[in-house]
């Protein structure tokens, strides 16, 4: 049967139809047995046809734009990013590195069936696991919006059928799986699992075939979706101080990544199976106060930015002020910053806007307030 590019038909339709022209043609050949090698040979045209349709299906995925693209991608010098995510992303200097040297070398090999990378990053919340993943997507697909899943969405194991698609005939099975349908119209992605370790053991397990071999099949449309051009990142928030401590006691990767996943088996719950799959299990631990203050420097600026305002200098005591805050808050790393910044200069934006100024210096006067210059 040919359809037409996009379209698809109904399994279950599918079935009936064949069932009734199945019947149909049987009744016909009792009744007029002389009619059978006509039967026959429209038996055989159909079958024809079908392959030649399933043909077609194999060669799109591998169409010359497809490949072209590939192409493209492998003169990715994804090298010329690195200091841009240093300073955008502060104090995870190793595993920038780290993380772009892999997926440069995914790049170079182009090997079948591997995705360019899978990253586990583990660290207490607000170290920039999420904001490390979301700006290798703007360095790697600027053009394409990244997935993100939040798998404690994920924690029944119908949640499955929410990622991969519910079987045919279901509700939401025409609008495929959160995790699949993105890449199969367009395979250009960063993947995110958020805090991963939250999810259930079957959605994990569903994972399995996305990590080993770079494809898995959506259950509602019966396709295959390729991730071979996806770099996938999963966040865990878990077994931080058994990796801290495993980190610093041995530097022989093959058994820092053996320890490493013990532990995270242990203490996040991951199947070993699961951990094994990922091409690197990466520690984004607590920041240092000095990077605490950098992270300070760049949500001020950020934020005053907003306004059209660019903040040339920020006096110290401010920075300062905003690492004794995130020390207070501790349990939520630099994820309280923002907000503390934003009430600390609201007035200074005020007042510089009445000014019409697009270029400031924040000082603090003896009495502590913020002066603006
Ligand atoms: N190391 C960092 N460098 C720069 N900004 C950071 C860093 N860590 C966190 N942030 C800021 O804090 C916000 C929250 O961090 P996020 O990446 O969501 O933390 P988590 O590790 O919990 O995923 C980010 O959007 C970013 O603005
Ligand atoms: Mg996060």
């Amino acid at each position: 049967m040919i359809m037409s590019d996009g379209a698809s038909i109904h399994p279950l339709f599918l079935v009936m139809a064949l069932c009734g022209v199945a019947g149909g043609l049987y009744t016909l050949a009792q009744s007029s047995p002389e009619l059978l090698p006509f039967i026959c040979a429209a038996s055989l045209l159909l079958l024809g046809l079908r392959l030649m349709y399933l043909a077609r299906e194999e060669d799109r995925e591998k169409s010359p734009e497809t490949v072209l693209r590939f192409d493209a991608l492998r003169e990715l010098d994804l090298t010329r990013y690195s200091d841009w995510l240093k300073e955008n992303v502060r104090g995870h200097d190793d595993a920038i590195d780290l993380i772009v040297r892999k997926i440069q070398q995914s790049l170079r090999l182009a090997a079948p069936n591997r995705t360019l990378g899978s990253f586990l990053l583990v660290g207490p919340t607000g170290t920039g696991k999420t904001f490390l993943s979301e700006l290798m997507s703007k360095a790697l697909y600027p053009d394409s919006e990244p997935v993100i899943l939040r798998m404690n969405q994920y924690k029944d194991h119908n949640d499955v059928f929410t990622l991969i698609g519910p079987p045919p005939g279901q509700p939401g099975y025409e609008v495929g799986g959160a995790l699949t349908r993105p890449v199969l119209d367009n395979p250009y992605r960063v993947i995110l699992l958020d805090e991963l370790e939250k999810a259930h053991i079957d959605v994990q397990h569903c994972l399995y075939d996305v990590l080993d071999a770079a494809r898995c099949r959506e259950k509602s449309s019966g396709k295959t979706v390729h991730f071979g051009a996806c770099a996938i990142f999963a966040t865990c928030n878990a077994g931080v101080s058994s990796l801290r401590q495993i980190y610093e006691q041995t530097n022989d990767p093959s058994a820092r990544t053996g320890r490493a996943r013990e532990a995270l088996t242990r203490e996040a719950g991951f199947d070993r199976a699961l951990l094994a799959r990922f091409d690197e299990i990466v520690l984004l631990d607590e920041l240092k106060p000095l990077y605490v203050a950098e992270v300070a420097l760049l949500q001020l600026a950020k934020y005053w930015r907003q306004y059209g305002i660019e903040v040339a200098y920020a006096a110290p005591e401010l920075l300062l002020e905003a690492m004794r805050k995130n020390a207070e808050f501790k349990e939520y790393g630099v994820r309280q910053l923002a907000r503390f910044i934003q009430q600390l200069t609201d007035p200074g934006i005020e007042e510089a806007r009445r000014h019409g100024a697009s270029r400031v210096r924040l000082d603090i006067d003896a009495a502590g307030r913020i002066t603006i210059a």
